[in-house]
């Protein structure tokens, strides 16, 4: 019997891809990872140095540095490179311009080696990447999943989860749309524990310390930001975050995560990528679910959609 090897290529071997091959390593989820860099001797001393932590690991996995040719066999390929963001940046949709050149030069790579796989984008601005990947790879839309605001759901069910001393996994609450400053939250729905979000704020006052529900947000907001200030990037929540979409894929847990996905109607949005809760499993972006937003999370859901479809028209220039 043919053992069927999982394998992932990280492009991009700065501290989110770095990171993000070493919490796969950490979590055993494959049995090989390629590492691609335009620095390739980059590459090599990653993999040098985390094939040593393999021997402390659960799982045996090889990891190594390769060129594009590696992509021809794999489930997925994670794509992490971008220019690097200005210090004072705070917006990521500023460094689209640098960004969709680095991004066109890996998918056109990456393709060239036969891949059909899925494709993993993390690289910022990531919406407008994800769109754009897709379009350059001509792959099924359920083969291109952009990291989106899983990250920034997690930073919300953090602040929430603080509020109330609780585990973070205890908050159920969507982030959707734009991984930037337009996103929603959808509070309709967000739940602590199995209760509403709202009741729990109401019947707990002393703790919820007059939070509002736009103050939350925009602390999910600016909570990259607080972090890339002070280091420089960010690098465990996304690398995380990038590690749990390729848990779902790769062990076919059919699990919802709010990537950023193509929508084509649902949430009455039409040919945009853009973060909603989505089931995934070995083929990618399985379904979409449309969860209940009443009027207002729904408008602002639309209303970040045409922020993002906004930067398209720069990716043809
Ligand atoms: C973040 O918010 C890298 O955009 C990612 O940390």
């Amino acid at each position: 019997m043919q053992f069927k090897k999982s394998k992932v290529v990280i492009v991009g071997c700065g501290n989110v891809g770095s990171t993000t091959a070493y919490t796969i390593i950490n979590q055993g989820l494959c049995e090989e990872i390629a590492l691609i860099d335009l620095n390739h001797e980059k590459a090599v001393g990653e993999a040098l140095d985390m094939q040593h932590s393999i021997y402390f690991m659960n799982r045996n996995i090889k990891v190594y540095a390769a060129d594009y040719d590696t992509c021809s066999d794999a489930d997925i390929v994670i794509i992490t490179a971008s220019v690097p963001m200005d210090p004072k940046a705070n917006n990521r949709l500023d460094m689209l311009a640098g960004s969709k050149k680095v991004m066109k030069s890996i998918v056109t790579s990456v393709m060239d080696s036969g891949f059909n796989g899925i494709l993993l984008v993390i690289s910022n601005p990531v919406d407008v990447m994800t769109y754009y990947a897709w379009k350059l790879s001509g792959l099924p839309k359920n083969q291109v999943i952009g990291s989106g605001t899983t990250l920034d759901t997690a930073r919300l069910a953090v602040e929430i989860s603080n509020l109330f001393d609780l585990d973070s996994k205890s908050v159920s609450a969507f982030v959707m749309g734009e991984h930037g400053d337009s996103e929603i939250v959808s509070w309709n729905s967000a739940t602590i524990g199995g209760k509403s979000l709202k009741d729990v704020m109401n019947d707990n006052k002393d703790r919820a310390q007059d939070e509002t529900f736009e103050a939350l947000r925009q602390k999910t907001v600016k909570a990259g930001w607080e972090i890339f200030h002070r280091k420089g990037s960010t690098t465990y929540g996304i690398a995380s975050s990038a590690a749990a979409i390729v848990k779902s894929i790769l062990f076919n847990e059919n699990r919802i995560l709010p990537v950023s996905i193509l929508l084509e109607g649902e949430y009455g949005i039409d040919h945009v990528f853009l973060s909603v809760p989505t089931i995934i499993n070995e083929t990618g972006a399985k379904e979409i679910v449309e969860i209940n937003l009443d009027a207002e999370e729904a408008n602002a859901l639309q209303a970040s959609a045409k922020v993002v479809a906004s930067y398209y028209d720069a990716l043809n220039d």
